[in-house]
């Protein structure tokens, strides 16, 4: 069988993320933030396109993800669908938008989907925010879980190192992988969790599961576009395979252009009216 079978979609659904899963075809996600970023994910073929809340840290220069709002959240949504014809858009409940109880969790989403036109949610945690998705659910708005490092939950974690390194750990995702199946997700990401216990999960239930440093065994990768293109320099966590040195490239545009406008080459005769 080949890969790429539904390359030729016109737009993602969860019901072809299952389908690629269930005949062995990787799901390839990345977030995007805005709409010229989002319009050539979806050009070059990306499946998913996560409107993760990383873009407290990459947009906007927070050191965790909890400061972004929910306002925040639904302007950054709706201008990447305001780009996107395949690939099917998820956008992060923000922290402190669901935690607190069910209804609150139906309104956020319900907002998101109203103002941003996404197709589905996301949102982190296992059996505490169980009734959360059920309600989210039940308004028809699908629901991707998040297991593992949870970044929301970086102050109770107290580090981004990787999670379910004793059984205890490894026990607690493995249930609650199984029951944010039960209650309907559609998928869902485990971030940085041991390679074998992520291949556990993902043969334990029938839904895709997506990894960030979760290994190899699972059925799609998620990466921020901006760490995988080489924008962001900092962070080099082990599971980044970087694919451009953007960061070096734009520095040294950016230089040349400071240059020729010092030197006033720019604009030149032919760059006039
Ligand atoms: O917000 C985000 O970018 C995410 C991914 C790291 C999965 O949740």
């Amino acid at each position: 069988m080949s890969s790429y079978l539904y390359r030729d979609v016109n737009k993602v659904t969860t019901n072809i993320l299952q389908r690629m899963h269930d005949e062995d075809e990787k799901i390839a996600m990345l977030t995007a933030y805005d709409y010229s970023t989002a319009k050539l994910l979806d050009m070059a073929g990306i499946d998913v396109i996560l409107v993760g809340d990383s873009a407290a840290n990459v947009m906007a220069g927070y050191k965790t993800t909890l400061p972004i709002t929910l306002n925040e959240m639904i302007y950054h949504a709706s201008s990447v669908v305001r780009a996107v014809e395949r690939a099917l858009v998820v956008v992060d409940l923000p922290f402190g938008t669901y935690q607190g109880n069910s209804k609150e969790a139906l309104n956020s989403a319900v907002r998101i989907m109203k103002e941003s036109g996404a197709d589905a949610v996301k949102l982190e945690g296992g059996v505490e925010v169980s009734e959360s998705i059920d309600r989210i659910l039940s308004a028809g708005i699908p629901v991707m879980g998040h297991l593992g490092l949870m970044p929301q939950s970086i102050n109770k974690f107290g580090t981004y190192a990787v999670r379910a390194k004793d059984d205890k750990e490894a026990d607690k995702i493995l249930k609650d992988v199984q029951i944010l199946e039960k209650h309907g997700c559609f998928a869902v990401v485990l971030e940085k969790i041991p390679a074998l216990l992520a291949k556990t999960i993902t043969e334990s239930v029938a839904i895709p599961t997506i990894g960030i440093g979760a290994g190899p065994h699972v059925s799609g990768q998620v990466l921020v576009f901006h760490d995988m293109v080489g924008v962001t320099q900092q962070f080099s966590p082990r599971f980044l395979r970087r694919y451009h040195n953007l960061s070096e490239e734009i520095i040294s545009a950016v230089s040349n252009y400071i240059d020729d406008v010092k030197r006033a080459d720019f604009p030149n005769d032919k760059e006039s009216y």
